[in-house]
């Protein structure tokens, strides 16, 4: 019913795009012209805009779609923000494509302090905050508002399927491949992805049987993180 496509931008972010019925919802829109040019080219209607952090690279288009589609944008509050949105926080339910997908937010500090992620009807968009076989940089936040954000994405339905802002599955294994000293399962999956491949959207029950910064302790999640800051 709902169809998920990735707008590949920059280096490695996808917007992710749910198409329903020729109308479309987008999540962080880092550049408009890719944007408008799929609109375009597959006569879709974009009907909102979410967000999940302050970033540049999920914003940057932000004002140039919503000077051609008159879209309400949706937001955690962010005082650098200058386009209008609707602002969003734990618990708020955001009605789509006419009520046919309601998706719920929950704030996961962490990356930044003001990230959102979004879900509902077995799909989540977790930004920067959960990646597959990794997570987000905490910029802002305290390894504890990280990891205690990730504990939320633990309460989430297992079936959901994941869609992560970046593509860095494969530098995510060659880190674990290399922390967990050559680990058979990492090295498997590893082996099974190459450069050019969209490795997303994963599951969330296998990003929690296999994510070790899903299913450590907070020391050993401590650990992991900062070792990968230094990857
Ligand atoms: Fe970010």
């Amino acid at each position: 019913m709902f169809k998920v496509v990735p707008i590949p931008i920059l280096n490695d972010n996808y917007i992710w795009t749910i198409i329903h019925d020729k109308m479309t919802v987008v999540i962080d829109p880092g550049l408009s012209d890719p944007v408008l040019k799929y609109h375009h080219e597959n006569n879709l209607d974009l009907t909102s805009i979410l967000i999940t952090h302050h970033h540049h690279d999920h914003i940057g288009g932000v004002n140039e779609i919503t000077n051609q589609f008159n879209v309400p944008v949706y937001a955690p509050y962010h005082k650098k923000f200058n386009f209008k949105y609707h602002q969003v926080q734990e618990n708020s339910k955001i009605q789509l494509f006419d009520n046919k997908l309601e998706l719920s937010v929950i704030e996961v500090p962490g990356h930044t302090l003001e990230h959102i992620i979004y879900h509902g009807n077995e799909l989540l968009f977790c930004g920067d905050t959960l990646f597959s076989f990794g997570c987000g940089r905490i910029f802002e936040g305290s390894f504890g508002q990280m990891y205690d954000s990730l504990k939320k994405i633990k309460s989430i339905d297992p079936n959901s399927k994941v869609y992560c802002t970046h593509e860095y599955t494969l530098k995510n294994l060659e880190f674990l491949k290399y922390y967990f000293k050559d680990n058979e399962f990492y090295k498997n999956k590893h082996q099974d992805l190459s450069k050019s491949m969209i490795t997303l959207p994963s599951l969330l029950k296998d990003e929690l049987e296999s994510n070790p910064f899903l299913n450590s302790s907070f020391e050993e999640f401590k650990k992991l993180r900062e070792a990968k800051d230094l990857f």
